[in-house]
């Protein structure tokens, strides 16, 4: 069996957490099941993060596109994080992780927002691992507003339109201060990226898994990783083994 290259941790991960529903179905349970072990799968990774030495894990855990599916299925999922955080929270500043949530408050019920404002507020000073949570997130969006609010600083004459660079950009996005993922992890088969991360994740490397997302943990985050370690990442220059930097 092949081993992790220490050197070759990623400071950053991304997960798409998919194929909840899928798993419950296969088994004949209602897709809130899929949902709530789905919850577990996730501890369960928080967990391999921290012991694998990455620095930032970010989980797409409701997209802004997910609003269409029934209310009672949105109402099981907005559940399902009020208890995440209620039960979590106070464990997870204890092992010094700090939460960044990203995505738009707008929409939200107000108990939810102050459950997430609060898991932020606690949790900001930590230094251990940054635990991102993607919710009523869409790329789209972010990068959208990150526009709008750029014009609106030109507009005000606090901004040189001739400063406006990638760099500033990244800073007008939710993910200011966040290395980009050099991983991307997506469960259950699908290939796309539905809305996430998209100026983040221009050369990332993608890992797709066959198996669903309540069956994740830390054996297939180790496997995720050696295929990433496995990859050649070029960034548009040559292979490191004919003379290319890495
Ligand atoms: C992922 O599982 C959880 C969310 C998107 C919130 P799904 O609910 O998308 O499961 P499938 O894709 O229907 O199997
Ligand atoms: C993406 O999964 C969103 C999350 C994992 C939260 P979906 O299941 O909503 O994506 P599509 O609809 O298959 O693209
Ligand atoms: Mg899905």
């Amino acid at each position: 069996m092949t081993s992790l290259i220490p050197d070759l941790i990623p400071k950053h991960v991304a997960i798409i957490m998919d194929g909840n529903g899928r798993w419950a179905s296969q088994r004949g349970l209602p897709r809130f099941e899929g949902h709530r072990r789905g919850v577990e799968a996730l501890r369960r990774t928080i967990r391999a993060a921290e012991e694998l030495g990455i620095r930032y894990l970010t989980v797409y855990s409701f997209s802004s596109e997910n609003w269409k599916r029934p209310a009672a299925e949105v109402s099981d999922l907005m559940g399902l994080l009020r208890r995440f955080i209620r039960n979590d929270l106070a464990e997870l500043h204890a092992r010094n992780i700090r939460i960044r949530v990203i995505g738009v408050k707008e929409g939200l019920a107000p108990d939810i927002v102050a459950l997430l404002d609060e898991s932020e507020h606690l949790t900001q000073s930590n230094t251990g691992l940054t635990f991102v949570v993607a919710f009523n997130y869409g790329a789209r969006r972010e990068i959208t507003d990150a526009a709008r609010l750029i014009a609106e600083a030109v507009k005000a004459g606090q901004l040189d339109p001739q400063a406006i660079d990638e760099k500033l950009f990244a800073s007008y996005l939710n993910t200011d201060g966040i290395p980009d993922p050099e991983l991307v992890i997506r469960t259950s088969g699908e290939q796309r990226l539905s809305n996430f991360l998209l100026w983040q994740a221009s050369y990332s490397e993608f890992v797709f898994t066959a198996g669903h997302w309540p069956d994740f943990g830390r054996e297939s985050l180790v496997e995720a990783l050696l295929h990433y370690q496995s990859r050649d990442r070029r960034f548009g220059g040559l292979s490191s083994a004919i003379g290319g930097v890495r």
